[in-house]
């Protein structure tokens, strides 16, 4: 369904596609993540990568528990921003030899991914406050603040030694 496709006629009906938008994606990245573990050189890179998929694997459990407050089907729909992103990482994991550059290449993908998401879960905290529902709010607010997290600790790990060793 595009995102102006006459089937969205309500706030709710926006909230609830932009829903689905960002539970597909979030399964994409449970699919992403693990190449990129496998492929990260840099130990702290790593495990910053398993836990944030074992973080994921909880927000779409979350986004389950707002679909069901929210009353609606969890269900996903094509997001091609999402799709586009993981294609672009993808192929510059591919292109990339170097297996210190290639770990840079991957933070800078990873906090890509991390950017989208703050955006929509920004958008979404918004609307369901907006739509009188605190409760779905709630849930979204703490996913909100694991990307958050995990962009300011995929920072840390490019300024304190991921750029260098690469340079
Ligand atoms: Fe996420
Ligand atoms: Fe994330």
């Amino acid at each position: 369904m595009g995102l102006f496709s006459k089937d969205i006629k309500t706030m709710d009906d926006l909230f609830v596609h932009t829903l689905r938008d960002i539970y597909y994606a979030e399964h994409q990245i449970t699919k992403a993540l693990p190449k990129m573990i496998d492929k990260a050189s840099d130990p702290q890179l790593k495990q910053a990568f398993q836990s944030h998929l074992r973080e994921t694997e909880g927000q779409i459990q979350r986004l389950e528990q707002v679909f069901k407050l929210h009353g609606v089907e969890a269900k996903g729909v094509t997001c091609e921003a999402i799709d586009g992103i993981v294609k672009e990482a993808e192929s510059v994991i591919s292109d990339t030899g170097d297996k210190e550059v290639l770990d840079a290449a991957m933070v800078a993908a990873a906090q890509a991914v991390e950017h989208y998401e703050i955006s929509r879960y920004g958008t979404l905290v918004t609307w369901a406050e907006q739509l009188g529902r605190p409760d779905c709010a709630q849930l979204l607010k703490q996913t909100l603040a694991e990307e958050k997290a995990t962009d300011s600790k995929l920072t840390d790990i490019a300024e304190g030694h991921v750029n260098r060793q690469a340079a």
